[in-house]
């Protein structure tokens, strides 16, 4: 492959923030500074790419800011970009600031535009995957989701000692839209009698056997653990639906967006600098529309095409681990 001689990038962070996009956009940054490649950022993800809100970076940018969460580019969802005028318009501007590629920090949503922007415009993009849901194809891991997962953990391994105390039930709702990655990683670490996921129905009965197992044996308190799914609360819905059917009371706990900040673990730094390197590299090596992303342990760049609009499954394997260690 022809090695590019690219003089400018620029790198930004889109869709939902994820623990680690930091230490992500530091590494983009000091690996493409001392090829030296000047490096732009941009904020707000694809809206400031259409408003033109840029910054140029230098070394001393990305000092001190391997160990925050969140984005110092900021982010953000963008429905305009779905047009292709806005696309269009995108180009326009990159290539107005002397702009030669684009590193795209984000999901899914983040991917689907870069592919198009790619596509239409002739504009060479390498995607850094992203996001708190672990739920990109093509990628094992994704930047965030490691510290998510440890913190959703903290809050139920807090929540058991209330449950335990007060003998109770308690529900507790993670993140996750469409996939359930976090919830059925957290239901498996936190020893979970339950786990409900978006990717199957969620079995209430089933539920119900496992509290009334645990009771037989003498169990006081349980947990579930429900991914949001389509429906931030729905477990309030799964608790009415418990106590109509089996007479038994349950708090509801609703993660949230604490999950989505904090301090990125030392697993999601070491991720995030190391696809950062490989994005830079990638595009070095004359790369695009392509992701960089995680395969058996090594950073392997993947087809936007062979990525986007794919669902990565949760392994059934650890669904059935859940059910099993619930017993
Ligand atoms: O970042 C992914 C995600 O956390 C999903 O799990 C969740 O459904 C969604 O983002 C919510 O994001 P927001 O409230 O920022 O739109």
């Amino acid at each position: 492959m022809a090695e590019s001689t690219i003089r400018k990038i620029a790198v930004m962070t889109s869709g939902g923030d994820a623990p680690g996009m930091n230490a992500a956009i530091r590494s983009v940054v000091r690996t493409a500074i001392t090829s030296k490649i000047e490096v732009v950022g941009v904020y707000q993800g694809y809206a400031g790419l259409l408003a033109g809100k840029t910054t140029p970076l230098q070394m001393s940018s990305v000092a001190n800011i391997i160990q925050r969460g969140g984005t110092i580019l900021k982010s953000g969802r963008c429905p305009e970009f779905h047009k292709s005028e806005a696309r269009a318009i995108a180009g326009q501007n990159l290539r107005q600031l002397g702009v030669e590629a684009l590193v795209a920090i984000g999901g899914d949503g983040t991917f689907h535009g870069a592919h198009l922007l790619s596509q239409e415009q002739g504009f060479p993009v390498i995607g850094v995957p992203g996001t708190i849901d672990n739920d990109i194809f093509g990628t094992e891991e994704t930047i965030g989701f490691d510290t998510a997962l440890n913190t959703a953990l903290e809050a139920i391994d807090r929540i058991r000692d209330t449950a335990a105390s007060h003998d109770r039930l308690f529900i507790v709702e993670v993140m996750g839209r469409d996939s359930g990655f976090i919830a059925i990683d957290v239901g498996v670490a936190g020893g979970a009698e339950e786990v409900f996921i978006p990717e199957t129905l969620a079995n209430v009965d089933q539920a119900i056997q496992a509290i009334q197992r645990g009771v037989q044996r003498g169990k006081t308190s349980s947990i579930l653990v429900a991914a949001e799914g389509q429906k931030v609360g729905r477990s309030y819905d799964l608790a009415e639906q418990i106590r109509r059917k089996a007479g038994y009371e349950a708090k509801v706990c609703v993660l949230g967006h604490i999950q989505r900040g904090g301090p990125p673990t030392a697993r999601d730094r070491i991720l995030a600098s190391r696809l950062g390197f490989a994005a830079v590299r990638a595009l070095q090596q004359g790369l695009t529309n392509v992701m960089v992303g995680m395969q058996a342990g090594q950073v392997v760049p993947v087809l936007f095409k062979d990525c986007v609009n794919k669902k990565r499954r949760v392994p059934q394997e650890l669904i059935d681990l859940a059910h099993l260690l619930s017993h």
